[in-house]
């Protein structure tokens, strides 16, 4: 039985109710009290075990991380750290775990060394309890867009085109049947195609979602992209899940309500849901934070943080006046913010974001109308003919969370663009369909699952919040 039911039935029935339950030892104590966890919560559920009654042969079994199935009797606990205990009647080891070779002992182990276990780390407090958010943020975000009407839709992962045509796309290749395809030299032939064809795995599905748009009005995607660019930082991931929505005849303010609504949602429904998942996350910052200087020390606890930006509406300002911000403002004396002095028309780094967010208004941002140099090709141009309608939503400790546009609608001014960065029409006739036959304005945005768990988590490495990291360094599992 699931420890969550458990608690209920007690509280029906007033103690003393026979139970059984299933799960992997995290502790063990004076050969009496075992920390049972099933995984279904942070709380552990203490067995207690008639060790008089036990042969020592079985109690020596009882080893961190070994399967369980015990059965007994739910009583109030006598002892402090618990409201309830099971005395434990019958005890069978299903799956042994022997203590000298299990890597993870019941110790603060690193988050580095925890990685290279990242099959095992699942089993530590934090990462189950990181695990079980996102598991709650990914309901939501199928929650919060099904009763506002939309549809899910599935882009495909292999593709022909590069939606942000950046050119930071893995290949994908069709080996034959007899093996790598191998030149004359012997070396192997990354020339070898998609049954002919030059494919990549996604960057994004929001060239396709956007035809889906055009046709059933409100689609989202919400699925696995691929980057092969430098994710060698903590904010990047060769692939990572991201939630793409598309919506025909939404502007860009709509776009920005949109997005705002959507992740209040999602942070308010985990909060309801997770709450002692994230109190022990909290917890574990706070212990974290006691090592550092005051001033490295983050100024909000984890719920208070969530609760700032449950209740407080994003900042909305213009690229020109983030610039304005940055000329006008004055390095930092720790260095931590040594932002440059930047000119119109160049792309913010990251320091720019965080100074912005972190330091001047202490909140998150929603910066728009970019030069359209710095943009996708696919961003609806403004009257002035230098920016385009394009957002990024800045979060503190995170950078940008969402990136997204008001779409070119306009089939002649997205040709003409296509053309001055060299986009061959051919490959994107299908994209251009949509622009020829019954064309409307529409929107819509990607944010970063990742992004959005190292948040409501205050985890501070992407690496730790997807179950298993594909990086330069992490491939193998
Ligand atoms: O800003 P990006 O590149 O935007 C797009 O791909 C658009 N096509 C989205 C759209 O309008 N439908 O990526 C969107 C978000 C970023 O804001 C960031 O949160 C996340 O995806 N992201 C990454 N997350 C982890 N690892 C990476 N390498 C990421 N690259 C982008
Ligand atoms: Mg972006």
């Amino acid at each position: 039985m699931k420890y969550s039911k458990i608690k209920a039935l007690l509280e029906s029935e007033k103690g003393g109710i026979a139970v059984a339950t299933r799960g992997w030892v995290r502790t063990f104590r004076n050969k009496q009290f075992i920390a049972l966890n099933d995984g279904s919560t942070i709380h552990n559920i203490q067995c207690v075990v008639d060790f008089e009654n036990t042969p020592e042969a079985t109690l020596k079994r009882i080893t961190t991380s070994a399967a369980l199935d015990i059965q007994g009797t739910l009583v109030e606990s006598q002892g402090s750290g618990q409201k309830y205990e099971i005395q434990v009647t019958k005890l069978e080891i299903l799956g042994d775990s022997d203590a000298e070779k299990y890597p993870i002992q019941p110790k603060k182990h690193s988050l580095e060394f925890l990685r290279e276990n990242a099959h095992l780390r699942v089993r530590t407090n934090t990462f189950s309890a990181v695990m079980r958010v996102r598991s709650v943020l990914a309901y939501a975000v199928h929650k919060y867009f099904n009763e506002k009407g939309f549809f899910y839709f599935n882009a495909p992962i292999i593709t022909g085109s590069d939606a942000e045509g950046a050119g930071e796309m893995f290949r994908v290749s069709a080996l034959p049947f007899d093996g790598t395809p191998r030149t004359e030299d012997g070396k192997v032939n990354f020339k070898e195609d998609f049954f002919g064809r030059e494919t990549n795995l996604t960057v994004s599905g929001q060239l396709e979602a956007e035809t889906y748009a055009m046709a059933l009005g409100q689609v989202y995607t919400f699925g696995p992209t691929f980057r092969a660019e430098n994710s060698n930082t903590s904010r990047h991931l060769a692939e990572f899940w991201m939630i793409e929505p598309e919506v025909a005849f939404n502007d860009l303010n709509d776009n920005m309500d949109l997005a705002e609504d959507f992740i209040r949602y999602v942070i308010k429904y985990t909060m309801e849901n997770c709450a002692d998942d994230l109190k022990f996350l909290e917890q574990r910052l706070i212990d974290e934070e006691k090592n550092k200087p005051q001033a490295e020390r983050s100024e909000m606890a984890l719920l208070e943080k969530l609760n700032f930006v449950l209740e407080n509406n994003f900042i909305r300002i213009s690229y020109t006046e983030a610039i304005d911000i940055l000329k006008n403002s004055k390095p930092n004396k720790n260095k931590k913010f040594q932002y440059l002095i930047e000119e119109w028309g160049a792309d913010l780094q990251s320091e720019h974001e965080r100074y912005l967010v972190e330091k001047h208004f202490k909140s998150p941002v929603i910066l728009f109308d970019y030069p359209a140099k710095i943009k996708a090709f696919y961003m609806r141009l403004n009257e002035d003919g230098q920016t385009v309608r394009a957002m990024d939503i800045l979060f503190p400790g995170i950078g940008e969370i969402v990136g997204g546009s008001q779409r070119e609608e306009r089939l002649d001014v997205l040709i003409e663009k296509m053309n001055a960065l060299g986009i061959p029409e051919e490959e994107l006739w299908w994209y251009l369909d949509t622009r020829r036959f019954g064309t409307a304005i529409h929107s819509g945005f990607g944010l970063g699952f990742e992004r959005l768990v190292l948040f409501v988590t205050g985890m501070t490495n992407i690496r730790d919040v997807i179950p298993f990291p594909r990086t330069p360094q992490n491939a193998e599992f």
